[in-house]
Parts: structure tokens; C-alpha cells; sequence
């Protein structure tokens, strides 16, 4: 396997399970020393455990991205021990935890959907891109969804925070690419992760119904295309949006 990361420090966000999960693993192997963060800690210690068992090197933060003050804490002390960060994924995100229809959303389901996917984002990419800059290189991914390209009938607060997440990704990628930053977004269709699965497998199955290829994707499908993004076969793209969904939709031209 080519390991094109060796000596690049990675920084997945929402790293203990799901997506950034199998983003992390598929770093490590190609040789990138790892940096999980996530407010799962049982489930971020054993992903830890797993990823160093590849020979890489592991650092974990175990911080709610909603804490500017702890993340920009755990951030410092991660940089000490492994260096600047070089590839960033932002990963982190809630699906609904209450109602999805307009009216029914509450307020505070409003502000944590916008201060994990967006604000949580923003933060840590500020936290990130000064070292970038020193060292004239990174890569950022931000992973956004379908539904922030598209809608869907409820969760227009999801829908509209990852609409958010494209668009700083296309701002980004333009105020970066001189400093030889490159920005980028995927926005997947349905995913086999504890987020889905909390809704029930039967309605994963139902809203894998919707793409042309009928069925769910697992994690590494998505985790391939982040690999892509940030790896040497990737480098002429830049404030793009990748779409592993199946087909659901057919977006653009
Ligand atoms: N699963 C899908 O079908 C799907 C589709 C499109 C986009 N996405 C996006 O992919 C990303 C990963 O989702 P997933 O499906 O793997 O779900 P997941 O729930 O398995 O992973 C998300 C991770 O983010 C972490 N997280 C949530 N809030 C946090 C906070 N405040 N601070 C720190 N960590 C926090 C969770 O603990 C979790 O481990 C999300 O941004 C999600 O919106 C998922």
C-alpha cells in the first residue's frame, strides 16, 4: 500500500466511531500519525487503541468541539507532542434530536446542530491553518451531506448547517489556495453509522430506497473519497464537492 502521509499529522474531528472513524484508520495505514478527538471516550480509546496497533503515532482529544477554550487547550498540548496538523477532516456532527419539522424545531436543537457542524468547524480550522501556513501546505475536508446540497422534507436546520459547511469550503479554498492550502467538501448520501442506526436499520434501508443503487454506504466508501481528496491523486482539486451517495441525488452538471 502507498503510504503518500508518512510524517503528516491528521486531525479528524468525531473521530471515536462512524465516518471519521474509518477516515482516521485509512490515514493511519497510508502513514500519517493520527490525532482523534470526540466526546465518546470509551469509544475514542478503543479506536485509539485499534489505529496504534497500525505503528503510527495516536494523540486523542477528548473535548466537546462546542468548548472553544478546552479544544484550543487540548489542541496546544497535541501540537507539542506531534507537530502541526496537515490534514484536517472536519467530521463532527448530530443528526436531529428532536422534532424535524420547521415549526417544531427548538431553539436549542437550532444551536447545536449550527455550533457542532459550523461554528465547531470554523473554530478548529482557525486553531489549524496558522501551522498550515508555516509550513506552506494542507489539506482540509469538511464533510458536509447531501441534504445541505439538496434539503429533504424535515431537518431543515441539518440541511442548512451543512449547506453552511459548502459554503465556507468554497470560501476557504479561495482565501487559502496561496498559502497551499486546498479545500474541499463530500457531502455522502445515507451511511451504515451509529447516527443512521439510532433512527433504526429499517429506516436506513428505506431511505437507501432513494439512490439509484439501492442500498447504504459503509463508512470506508466515504473514507476512501477523503483519502483521495488529501492524498498526491487528489491535488488538482480544490473548493469542490465530492458526492459518494449513490446517486442520491444526481447533483450539478
Ligand atoms: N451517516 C450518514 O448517513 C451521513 C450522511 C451525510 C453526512 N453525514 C455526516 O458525516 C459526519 C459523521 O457522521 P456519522 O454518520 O459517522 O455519525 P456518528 O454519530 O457515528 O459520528 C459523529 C461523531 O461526532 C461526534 N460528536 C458529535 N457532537 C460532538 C461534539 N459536540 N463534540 C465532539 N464530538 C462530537 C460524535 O460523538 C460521533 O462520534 C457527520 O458530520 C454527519 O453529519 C453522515
Amino acid at each position: 500500500m502507498d503510504r503518500p502521509f508518512v510524517g503528516l499529522v491528521a486531525l479528524v474531528t468525531g473521530s471515536a466511531d462512524g465516518i471519521g472513524k474509518a477516515i482516521a484508520y485509512r490515514l493511519a495505514e497510508r502513514g500519517a500519525s493520527i490525532v482523534l478527538h470526540d466526546v465518546k471516550t470509551d469509544e475514542l480509546g478503543a479506536t485509539a487503541s485499534a489505529i496504534r496497533d497500525l505503528g503510527v503515532e495516536v494523540a486523542t482529544m477528548a473535548v466537546d468541539i462546542r468548548d472553544a477554550a478546552a479544544m484550543r487547550a487540548a489542541y496546544d498540548d497535541t501540537v507539542a507532542r506531534l507537530g502541526d496538523v496537515a490534514l484536517l477532516v472536519n467530521n463532527a456532527g448530530v443528526g436531529l434530536m428532536g422534532p424535524g419539522d420547521l415549526v417544531d424545531v427548538t431553539e436549542e436543537d437550532f444551536d447545536r446542530m449550527f455550533a457542532v457542524h459550523v461554528k465547531g468547524a470554523f473554530q478548529v480550522a482557525q486553531m489549524v491553518v496558522p501551522g498550515m501556513k508555516r509550513r506552506g501546505y494542507g489539506r482540509i475536508v469538511n464533510i458536509a451531506s447531501n441534504r445541505g446540497q439538496v434539503g429533504f422534507t424535515s431537518g431543515s436546520h441539518y440541511s442548512g448547517a451543512k449547506a453552511a459547511l459548502i459554503g465556507l469550503t468554497k470560501a476557504w479554498a479561495k482565501e487559502l489556495a496561496p498559502a497551499g492550502i486546498q479545500v474541499n467538501a463530500i457531502a455522502p448520501g445515507v451511511v451504515k453509522t451509529p447516527m443512521t442506526m439510532a433512527h433504526g436499520i429499517d429506516a436506513v434501508h428505506e431511505e437507501a430506497q432513494d439512490n439509484l443503487i439501492k442500498r447504504w454506504a459503509d463508512p470506508n466508501e466515504i473514507a476512501a473519497t477523503a483519502v483521495f481528496l488529501m492524498s498526491p491523486d487528489g491535488a488538482y482539486y480544490t473548493g469542490q464537492v465530492l458526492c459518494p451517495n449513490g446517486g442520491d441525488p444526481v447533483v450539478g452538471i
